[in-house]
This record gives structure tokens, sequence and C-alpha cells, in this order.
């Protein structure tokens, strides 16, 4: 895969990111702004960062009434975001509504990906909600509405990816976070796996945050990344 790193620009303000934009090459990776720095900074920090021709994950994982979705998603295609995302769980409809818009915006469309089951919920989260399944077997049915209703891909853990990519074929893009290097600290994430094995699973891109964010030379970091995922 061309440019498979996406580096999340996990920051409270535009300063912060785009000191670290100024350190990056756009030939080299993509970006994902997220809740916080959307919230933060709004769509003009998004039309900022496409201006300086970096390819823009927008996610923000809606998930409301089909018709709020496909308008929100309208808007985001208007910024010239080259992939979002929405909840698998928001249902056939709204995944359905929201593709079909997207669809009139031709070749530029954004990637439009879901998000299966959040990594931050056990089997006793989901028994709470009223799923009696485990988390593996949700995100196996989610992803597979997911591709009925037309969508590109999901996002998936890492360790989900080799199951999904057999269950699912080739040209569903899975786009993984959760990736370190043996030399990184592993944070917050529980399970990590490394960009060369996240590859071999299957993964179509790899989200990598800290690892790069906050890297003595993120540029370094980066190019280590890109040659680990080249196998
Ligand atoms: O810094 P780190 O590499 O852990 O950042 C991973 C990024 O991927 C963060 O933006 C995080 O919110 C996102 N993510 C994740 N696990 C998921 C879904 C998204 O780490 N299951």
């Amino acid at each position: 895969m061309d440019k498979p790193i996406i580096i999340a620009l996990d920051f409270e303000t535009d300063e912060e990111a785009l000191a670290l934009l100024d350190k990056l090459d756009p030939a080299l990776c993509r970006v994902k702004i997220g809740k916080e720095l959307f919230t933060a900074c709004g769509p003009q920090f998004v039309r900022t960062v496409v201006g300086r021709g970096f390819d823009v994950f927008l996610d923000l994982k809606f998930h409301d009434i089909p018709n709020t979705v496909a308008r929100a998603a309208a808007r985001a295609a208007d910024l010239g975001v080259w992939m979002m995302n929405i909840h698998a769980a928001g249902g056939m409809a709204m995944m359905e509504e929201t593709r079909k818009t997207l669809e009139a915006f031709g070749n530029d469309r954004p990637h439009l990906i879901a998000v299966t089951v959040l990594t931050s919920l056990s089997q006793e989260d989901l028994t709470a909600i009223g799923l009696n399944c485990t988390p593996q077997e949700q995100v196996l049915r989610l992803a597979r509405l997911s591709r009925q209703a037309g969508l590109d891909g999901v996002v998936c853990s890492a360790a989900e990816t080799s199951a999904l990519r057999s269950e699912i074929g080739d040209d569903f893009l899975l786009v993984t976070p959760g990736i370190r290097r043996p030399e990184d600290a592993t944070g917050d994430q529980k399970r990590v796996v490394g960009p060369a094995e996240a590859m071999a699973n299957g993964s179509s891109y790899l989200v990598v945050g800290r690892p790069i964010t906050r890297a003595a030379s993120p540029l370094q970091a980066l190019e280590e990344f890109n040659s680990a995922a080249a196998g």
C-alpha cells in the first residue's frame, strides 16, 4: 500500500499540530484528526491541513439518524478529507444513505469506513448493553454489515486483522491502530503489534500516534515505520 502510515494528530491546539506537520512530509504519510483537535480547532483547521497537501482522515465516528449522518458526511467531503468514519452500530440505513450521499462527490469522495466495536468495550460492557455475543462475533457481524452497505472498510485492532482479512476478502480497507515497534512505549494500548506484522496480517493502513508524534525526530521515526511497513 502506498503511504500506509496515518499519523494521529492527538493534540489540544492547532499550534502543536502545525508544529508537528512542519516536521513531516505529505509525500510520506497521511494524518488523522480526531474529536479533540476538531472540537478545539474546527473545520478551518481541517482545510489548513488539506491545503498543506496532507490526506486527512477525519475520525469523528458519526452515529445518528441516517439523514443527519449523511448530511454531516457531505460537509466533511466539502472539506476535502481523504477518509472519514461512522459507527456500523448506527445500522444499515445509516451506512447506506451516507455511502450514497458521498457517491455524489465522484472519484474525489472520501473513503467511508466503519467503526465496529470500540476496543475499550469488554465482554461485560457488551452484555450490559444487551448484546449476547463476544466482542469478536460482534466485530465480524458489523464488518459484514459494513461491507453489505457498500462501505470501503473498517477500523480494526491489530489483533483482529488476520481473522477479518480472511473472512472479508481483499478489496476492503482494514485501518489498524495499536502499532508499536519493539522500542516504543505501549502507553495505554493493551495489545500492540509491530508495523511489519500488521501489514503481513492484512492491514491496509496503520494509525500511529505517540511513537511518531513524541519522537525526538518525528520524520526519522516515520521513515522507520515506513520501511518496516514496506517489509
Ligand atoms: O498514540 P497511539 O499510537 O496509541 O494512537 C493511536 C490512535 O488510534 C489514537 O488516535 C487512538 O484514539 C486511535 N485508536 C486506537 N484504538 C482504537 C481506535 C482508535 O488507539 N481501537
